[in-house]
């Protein structure tokens, strides 16, 4: 969506904070034997505080709260009884509706003592993101958010998961534009001022391509190489971005 009142931005900052909060209290919780379903319940229980609803499952039926994906699994994995362990990287991707209005985020957590070409994966994720974010002003085109992405974990010697994208949000979870983490050609035209957006580096240490698995819902790494992932949902101005997740 596109902002048009301070009433619909103060309504997304609302459901970014449930979002950052709820990515806060999980985070929280991850340690060594934790299972994703117990992290999800973290999350749930923020979102039954403030009256917020699951995204993807108001969105799409996904069978949980939240999005918990680990190691190789790069998106949408189902929270359950796997007990997280000594050197997993866990991926928290959390969007909240409120009162209608929706916010998208993910952060990358190391649990214990995680490689440090892992952690590196994930470094390099943030950083990606926080270069898109620089590039994503009213006036630019779409596809210089992917080029920053990309430039940045290029320099890292890793790989974006091209078939992942960001993504246009607001009034759903999945809204036009399509906000690509690579230069793609087809994405010139340009950003505009109260547009609201995601933006998120899906990235990973092999070739970047991701196949379904048996669930229906878990994107993994073909190659099962770690992925790494952060999101923030924003909105573009003439400036510098507002985060709204944050
Ligand atoms: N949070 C995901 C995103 O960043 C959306 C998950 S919806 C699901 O786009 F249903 F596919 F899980
Ligand atoms: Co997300
Ligand atoms: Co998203």
């Amino acid at each position: 969506m596109s902002i048009e009142t301070p009433e619909e931005l103060e309504a997304l900052r609302a459901a970014g904070r449930v979002v950052a909060e709820a990515i806060r209290a999980m985070r929280a919780d991850v340690r060594v034997g934790v299972s994703t379903r117990e992290l999800d319940e973290v999350g749930a229980r923020v979102f039954a505080r403030y009256r917020a609803r699951s995204g993807p499952q108001l969105d799409y039926g996904f069978p949980g709260t939240t999005c918990i994906s680990v190691n190789d699994e790069a998106v949408h994995g189902i929270p359950g009884k796997r007990r997280l362990r000594d050197g997993d990287l866990v991926k928290l991707d959390v969007t909240a509706e409120l009162d209608g209005f929706y916010a998208d985020a993910c952060a990358s957590v190391p649990v214990g003592n995680v490689s440090a070409e892992c952690r590196r994966l994930a470094r390099a994720s943030r950083h990606a993101l926080h270069r898109g974010m620089q590039a994503a002003h009213a006036g630019a085109a779409i596809n210089e958010i992917g080029r920053a992405v990309e430039a940045t974990v290029d320099s890292y010697g890793y790989s974006v998961c091209r078939d992942l994208a960001g993504h246009g949000i607001g009034r759903r979870i999945h809204e036009a534009p399509n906000v690509p983490s690579f230069r793609h050609p087809a994405f010139g035209q340009p950003l505009t001022a109260g547009l609201v957006i995601t933006i998120e580096p899906i990235i990973t240490a092999g070739r970047g391509e991701v196949r379904e698995s048996g669930d229906g819902w878990t994107l993994r790494t073909r190659d099962g190489s770690c992925a790494a992932h952060f999101e923030h949902t924003i909105v573009i101005t003439d400036a510098a971005p507002v985060v709204l997740t944050a």
